[in-house]
């Protein structure tokens, strides 16, 4: 632990300390955000919020399960997403669409899970190293999972044209979502800048069938940045396709 904790303060130029029985207030003396490396994983903590941001798979064994079951999956199928197929999440968060893409794609596929943020990304790329499930099926999909600490535009940029079969982005909606969301404790370590036309413009030449982007199903984003949106929304959120291999399903 006193390692991984090392190499990840000299990775993130910050001060690595002892814990101890030190108090999260007292760790917040010391700063605003603290990285906490614990033997079950990583917790970051935010003075801004009263839980710790952890590893935790979240809907995505249960989505996993479903499909097991023989259900569909919205994301998979607004992705049009197969076995073998790569897939390309520029908004990785939590990770669990990552890990229902990856599942679906298997071991001749390829998932590539970008975060902006450093701590969210050391913590989910650790957490899908080491969490353990019975569920082989998302064990496996999660050790798959290719996770860069980048912004996807400086990631998108440096793509070969159509090296991806999907480009997926799920930006952090503007409108508030009930705050009992699965993804609330990261909020405050999120990235909340919009989704640009030029990151837009850079997922279709790196995709190879589809662009598709999850966002509140009021958002104007839908038709600023040309996607088509699904027409049926049961939910808060729907998805927008932008096709670009001319494979419409
Ligand atoms: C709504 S969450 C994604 C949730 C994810 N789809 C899941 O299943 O857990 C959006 C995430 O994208 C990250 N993000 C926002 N803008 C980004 C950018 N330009 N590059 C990389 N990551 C970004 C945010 O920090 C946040 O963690």
């Amino acid at each position: 632990m006193r390692t991984q904790a090392r190499s990840l303060a000299e990775a993130f130029g910050v001060r690595f300390i002892e814990r101890r029985n030190l108090s999260v207030n007292r760790l917040h003396e010391l700063d605003d955000e603290v990285l906490v490396v614990t033997d079950s994983g990583l917790r970051a903590y935010s003075a801004k919020a009263d839980a710790p941001f952890f590893f935790h798979p979240s809907m995505a064994l249960l989505r996993i399960k479903r499909i097991l079951g023989g259900d569909t999956d919205v994301m998979v199928r607004a992705c049009g997403l197969r076995t073998g197929d790569t897939f390309l999440d520029c908004t990785l968060g939590l990770g669990s669409d990552s890990i229902v893409a990856s599942f679906v794609t298997g071991d001749t596929g390829r998932v590539v899970g970008l975060e902006s943020e450093q701590i969210l990304a050391a913590v989910v790329a650790d957490g899908l190293k080491r969490y353990e499930s019975p569920l082989v099926e998302a064990v496996q999909a999660m050790r798959r999972i290719e996770v860069v600490s980048i912004h996807h535009l400086t990631f998108l940029r440096q793509c070969e044209n159509n090296s991806f079969d999907i480009v997926y982005f799920d930006p952090m909606f503007f409108q508030a979502i009930a705050a009992s969301d699965s993804i609330a404790p990261l909020r405050p370590f999120a990235n909340y800048e919009p989704l640009t036309a030029e990151a837009v413009e850079e997922a279709k030449r790196v995709a190879r069938r589809r662009v598709v982007m999850k966002n509140h199903r009021d958002s104007v984003d839908f038709n600023r940045l040309g996607f088509v949106r699904l027409p049926k929304a049961e939910r808060a959120f729907t998805y927008g396709i932008i096709e670009v291999g001319g494979e419409a399903q």
